[in-house]
């Protein structure tokens, strides 16, 4: 009906995620929504600190003028001062506000950052399984998905990203915390894959490495998250606030390129313009003015600590095998039946809802978003025990 054909396959093939969540709301009309655990979406449910309430409710009250114009479409300069100074004291490398840019959440950056380095054709490698809108921001701007499955126990397969590096490679895109596995990649392994693209470099190809750290704060049990601009030259992180503060809804987040990116000029000045031309022209004035000033907050993780303990203790007890999530608020159990969709049919018949691995890029998985409330986890035991059964 006169729509891209583009955009037709791509609704078609689009999201698991989506499909999940809508039979789901089907099953709550039919049950009751009191009746279905629902753990098919990463909404967060914790909400923003009171901190940011009160400085939200300050610059609202503010009868500063201007606040609501147009701005340099990077951001305000304060609130990338802000943020540079942040990634300053924590990496210890020279950042200013010229390498920051805030964006429209991490989805806006990531768009920002495909539309700045992509020319038709040119492959972004993804460790897969992946969270699936990757497709669709690297495809939105001609750029070409090459996924490489990563190790059984989800982390980095070098060898294997080492061979699917081409000359079209522009860059590797990593996210970690990941979703849709609550795997975070070590140290060594960040470091034997700088030292792959390096190689590349050094025979004249620059890969870009992307890390998509939109869960960094979200980790549990003291983990460090390694800091990938001190392991990675030619490296730009992409981050949010809407797990870590809660604000998904309010779209805000950045973009941060290492200062030790060669001739970085044109490329800030490639996103800058990208950010103007997809359209968000900037990223929320009200949400900038407060996000620069909570970076080393965040809303309290032990929330999803013990929810993270609690589902893993029941999917262990019910006999599924599990690889215990460092961060974000997702786990992906081998489902017990070959047919992963098969499997989370038959959940839906338990009145629980996942998401089948196939949806993240690998079959035989299943997800399960466990920010949802203790409740609701703690009703899936009888379920997933009786499941095992
Ligand atoms: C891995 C990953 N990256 C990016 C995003 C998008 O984040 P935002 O809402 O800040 O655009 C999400 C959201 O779920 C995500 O899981």
């Amino acid at each position: 009906m006169g729509i891209s054909k583009s955009i037709s396959k791509s609704m078609k093939s689009s999201s698991w995620i989506r499909a999940m969540f809508e039979e789901g709301e089907k099953l709550k009309k039919q049950y009751g929504p009191e009746n279905i655990l629902d753990f098919t979406l990463g909404n967060p449910i914790t909400e923003p600190p009171r901190e940011f309430k009160e400085e939200l409710a300050k610059i609202i009250a503010s009868d500063t003028k201007g606040m609501h114009r147009y701005m340099t479409n990077s951001g305000y300069e304060f609130v990338r001062q802000e943020i540079a100074d942040y990634c300053k004291e924590k990496t210890k490398l020279p950042f200013s506000k010229d390498n920051i840019i805030m964006t429209v959440g991490a989805a806006g950056g990531l768009n920002v950052v495909f539309k700045a380095l992509l020319d038709p054709g040119n492959e972004v490698i993804v460790p897969n399984p992946y969270f699936v809108e990757f497709m669709f921001y690297i495809g939105n701007h001609g750029g070409v998905m090459k996924l490489v499955d990563t190790k059984n126990d989800f982390h980095l397969d070098i060898g294997k990203i080492e061979k699917a590096i081409n000359k079209k490679t522009k860059a590797v895109l990593i996210n970690s915390p990941n979703n849709p596995t609550g795997v975070v990649y070590n140290e060594e392994e960040l470091k034997e894959l700088a030292s792959v693209l390096r190689k590349k470099r050094e025979n004249g190809q620059r890969i870009f490495l992307i890390a998509d750290e939109a869960y960094k704060k979200l980790i549990y049990n003291g983990t460090v998250l390694p800091d990938v601009f001190n392991i990675y030259e030619d490296t730009i992180v992409v981050t949010c606030h809407s797990k870590d503060l809660g604000l998904a809804g309010e779209r805000i987040g950045y973009i941060a390129a290492s200062p030790a990116i060669q001739n970085i000029n044109p490329l800030m000045d490639a996103m800058i313009f990208s950010n103007r031309i997809l359209g968000f022209i900037n990223a929320p004035a009200l949400m900038q003015r407060i996000v620069g000033k909570f970076q080393n907050t965040s809303i309290d993780i032990m929330e999803y600590q013990v929810r993270r303990d609690a589902i893993y203790d029941i999917l262990v007890e019910s006999g599924f095998e599990v690889i215990k999530p460092l961060g974000a608020f997702y786990i992906f159990p081998k489902s017990p039946m070959p047919d992963d969709i098969q499997f989370v049919r038959e959940l839906q018949k338990h009145h629980i809802l996942g998401v089948p691995g196939i949806g993240f890029g690998r079959s035989g998985y299943f997800r399960l978003a466990y920010c949802v409330e203790m409740d609701v986890i703690e009703r899936s035991r009888k379920y997933f025990n009786e499941f095992a059964k």
